[in-house]
């Protein structure tokens, strides 16, 4: 089921294909075929436009407009361009303005009304599966805001991959290994015993605290250090003592992971960096094979194309440290080659996207270099890395609280309702209304955690962004409560038509209305924004999207009787309402909001 917009690029494209010459067509074909039809600059003109015959004027030397004239004809030469099109017109030197048929716009209507997916197409089952690396917090470390834009931000684009029919593996990749446990755990041995035994129970306040002194004193004790770089020997060596202590440690820290995760209704697969470590030793042992790591002073390493310091030296990906140990960099290599690889050793993953902030921007630019140089892609296979900006607080500085301690998860989430639901209380009480408890709850746990959710999504991810309660919970503006509260709107006008008539969805809708049509137009690019996503990782659209949906919305709603029309227009009404309806709804799910009735 191809949507307007497939259906017109698939048009072009095979216009395309067409009119280059023989030899110039595959190499000249890929490059060309890539966004062949964008949106209309100017919506008076046209639903959509095509600048391709100014491109090919170029490669041919040739007048643009005369090509357009010549595009335009063998365009036509396939009769289903006119059920799509009302017209093709050419503007300026060779632009080509395309208007969509009214009859088209209805059928599709129709169709993406009763469509689940309104109207999303399905990917080919062959398609590969998709890893999403997000979340990832640290054992024995709290979660932070990084951690919750990565959760957020991960948990959007893996519900966006599964609408279109992806099978997605979402993981988290939790920092469970390494250096950090080995001074924990002798911290602990020293000072509070106790809590590596399985009768303890600490929590995790108390394991970062510990963590903590424990850093301090691996900084400043030489005997500690000592002690500390042996307990990890052990840990890695799997010592049944060392691995109890471990356990131990990580079940509490996932404790608190997991209460976050539901209280932001995130799934997700914990597969922590613990899991590679029987494959670190070949990775290394390959890439020295392979001679792409050399030793340097006592590392092994890559040095890396194309990244270099400020004296012009390469930098170098470390692989295996002086002491035998392995890091970071190591794990994740082993990471993508295992997630990359064929089942059972591995996931047979087609595409591996990674969540993080843009701190790690070169890591992973070495992690995705070395495993390119070791043949560890697969063809069609790709890598991305995902990164996001800061959170700042209002001040454009880090998020702090007043006392100028770092903010934990878990407060933020819960001063967020809080004040949701202040605010609710005091909508209901100048409304005049009685609610109950329970109804006061739910709508401002989903206001408060939406609202949340939406500010991160609805930022472009890459610049930083300031984190304020006033703006996120504000009813007007492009925040979660407006858009759920243009729902809501919608939900009103359908409980009220419920007991007026039943609404029926026939072909016999029409509209004459430009508020009308601009909504149906509106409606019809959801699909557009849902690949656009697919494509550059941007949830950010969708928020846009859904903003301007709403806007138009309340236009047409403000501008048109609904209730107080005919029956037949309605009707017709009554279609926009209730796809505006499914798509609000569907959106929000597609960034992990909650939806309201009533608010
Ligand atoms: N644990 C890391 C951190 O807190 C994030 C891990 C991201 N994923 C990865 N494969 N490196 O910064």
């Amino acid at each position: 089921m191809l949507s307007i917009y497939q259906k017109l690029t698939k048009i072009f494209e095979n216009t395309l294909k067409e009119s280059l010459e023989i030899n110039q067509k595959n190499n000249l074909y890929n490059k060309l075929s890539l966004n062949l039809i964008t949106q209309s600059s100017r919506e008076d003109l046209g639903d959509y436009q095509s600048n391709i015959c100014m491109i090919l004027s170029k490669i041919y030397e040739k007048n643009p407009h005369q090509i357009a004239e010549e595009f335009i004809s063998l365009i036509e030469k396939n009769k289903n361009i006119f059920k799509i099109c009302s017209s093709l017109d050419i503007a300026g030197p060779g632009f080509i303005n395309i208007k969509l048929s009214e009859n088209i716009l209805l059928e599709e209507l129709i169709k993406n009304t009763k469509c689940p997916r309104n109207g999303i197409s399905l990917v080919d089952k062959e398609n590969k599966k998709i890893v999403i690396d997000f979340s990832s917090p640290n054992i024995a470390k709290e979660m932070h805001v990084g951690h919750l834009r990565s959760t957020i931000i991960g948990d959007s684009l893996a519900r966006v991959f599964e609408i279109r029919g992806y099978e997605v593996i979402r993981l988290n990749h939790v920092g469970d290994w390494g250096t950090q446990f080995g001074m924990l755990i002798t911290h602990l041995k020293d000072v509070y015993p106790e809590a590596l035994e399985s009768r303890a129970n600490i929590n995790i306040g108390d394991l970062v605290e510990f963590y903590k002194a424990s850093k301090k004193r691996f900084d400043n004790e030489e005997e500690f250090q000592k002690k500390a770089r042996a307990e990890v020997v052990r840990l890695q060596k799997g010592d049944p003592s060392s691995i109890s202590a471990w356990r131990i440690l990580c079940s509490e820290s996932r404790k608190e992971f997991n209460s976050i995760y539901s209280t932001l209704n995130i799934q997700i697969n914990e597969r922590g960096e613990s899991f590679y470590n029987p494959y670190l030793e070949s990775v290394v042992k390959e890439l020295e094979l392979k001679n792409i790591s050399v030793e340097d002073q006592g590392a092994k390493c890559v040095f890396l194309d194309g990244m270099s310091n400020k004296e012009g030296d390469k930098l170098p990906l470390i692989i295996q440290k002086k002491d035998g140990g392995f890091n970071y960099a190591t794990t994740d290599l082993a990471a993508l080659k295992y997630r990359f690889s064929e089942p059972p050793n591995g996931d047979g993953a087609g595409r591996i996207i990674y969540v993080t902030d843009q701190g790690q921007s070169n890591h992973f630019a070495g992690v995705f270099q070395v495993a390119k140089k070791a043949k560890w892609i697969p063809e069609n296979c790709s890598v991305e890395h995902v990164p996001f900006g800061l959170v700042q607080g209002i001040d454009g500085k880090k998020l702090k609280t007043r006392e100028g301690e770092t903010i934990k998860l878990k407060d933020l989430l819960k001063e967020s309702v809080k004040r949701a639901k202040k605010d609710l209380i005091n909508r209901i009480s100048e409304e005049q209304r009685t609610e109950n408890d329970n109804f006061i709850a739910n709508t401002s746990n989903v206001i408060g955690i939406g609202s949340v959710k939406y500010a991160d999504l609805s930022q472009n991810r890459i610049t930083n962004y300031q984190f304020s309660f006033d703006k996120m919970l504000a009813m007007n503006g492009n925040t979660a409560p407006y858009i759920l509260y243009s729902l809501v709107r919608i939900s009103g006008i359908k409980r009220k038509i419920k007991n007026a008539r039943k609404e029926e969805i026939n072909e016999k809708i029409y509209f004459n209305e430009d508020s009308e049509w601009n909504l149906i137009k509106k409606l019809l690019r959801f699909d557009e924004v849902i690949m656009s996503i697919e494509k550059d990782l941007m949830p950010n659209r969708l928020c846009n999207y859904l903003f301007e949906l709403c806007q138009i919305f309340n236009r047409f709603y403000d501008q048109l009787p609904i209730l107080k029309a005919e029956p037949k227009t309605m009707n017709s009404r009554m279609v926009l309402c209730t796809l505006t309806e499914k798509t609000l709804r569907l959106s929000l799910y597609l960034l992990g909001i909650e939806t309201l009735e009533r608010m």
